[in-house]
């Protein structure tokens, strides 16, 4: 049977994800294949009205728990109805944010601990781990002056967070890229947008051709 990829997109906010999947996509239909880009937390109903609740900026009572909680539940909803489903009939997956995003976030910089939150996620998951991960490296103040100077962008719970949490997230995400060397491959996203696609790309191709 004929099997598609699951490739992940991960980094802090203001990385330029957005722009990477755009580029993607397109170089991805110019192979002819089906293409899925979608998003974590939502890309489905029932994960976008989870994500409504998660980054509500009036819920600042909400717990670190149950926050790891809920992008775990959202995770597993979206994984069944809609990721693995498009790898059964042999789509490329373009996923922006992952697993990868709750170690970084809730198991390093909300403290609760890498291998707490690995072990809630391997419940939401199973065995289903990317074939790749694109992670975009950037410095925390660069990304977050881009996202402040785009007027338009909705401002959630978490772009509410101080330098000190974003610091710790990047550290997060390097932590993860150390632990798993064979899946990430870390780009540097302070590089123009033309840069980053052709690097991603390099690393997509051969993955897609394995
Ligand atoms: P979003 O507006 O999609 O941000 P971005 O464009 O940066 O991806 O909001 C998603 C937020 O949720 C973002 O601040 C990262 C956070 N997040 C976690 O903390 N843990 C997770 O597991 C995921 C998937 C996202």
């Amino acid at each position: 049977m004929k099997q598609g990829k699951f490739i992940t997109i991960e980094g802090g906010e203001g990385a330029g994800k957005t722009t990477l999947i755009e580029q993607l996509v397109r170089r991805c239909e110019q192979l002819g294949q089906e293409v899925v880009a979608t998003r974590e937390p939502g890309g489905i109903p029932i994960a976008e009205a989870i994500r409504a609740v998660i980054l509500n900026r009036d819920h600042t009572a909400m717990d670190a728990r149950t926050e790891a909680l809920l992008y775990a539940a959202a995770r597993r909803q979206h994984l069944a109805e809609k990721v693995l489903p498009a790898i059964a009939r042999g789509a490329i997956v373009l996923c922006d944010r992952f697993v990868d995003s709750s170690l970084a976030y809730q198991g390093h910089a909300r403290g609760l601990g890498f291998d707490e939150v690995w072990d809630i996620n391997r419940f939401a998951i199973e065995d289903c781990m990317p074939d790749l991960t694109l992670y975009l490296d950037i410095e925390p103040e660069a990304g977050l002056s881009r996202i402040h100077a785009d007027a338009g962008r909705e401002v959630n719970r978490l772009d509410l967070e101080g330098l000190s949490f974003h610091r710790r997230v990047r550290e997060g995400f390097r932590l993860a890229a150390e632990r798993f060397p064979d899946r990430i491959v870390t780009l540097d996203a302070s590089e123009s947008p033309e840069r980053i696609a052709d690097a991603a790309w390099a690393r997509l191709e051969t993955r897609l051709s394995h």
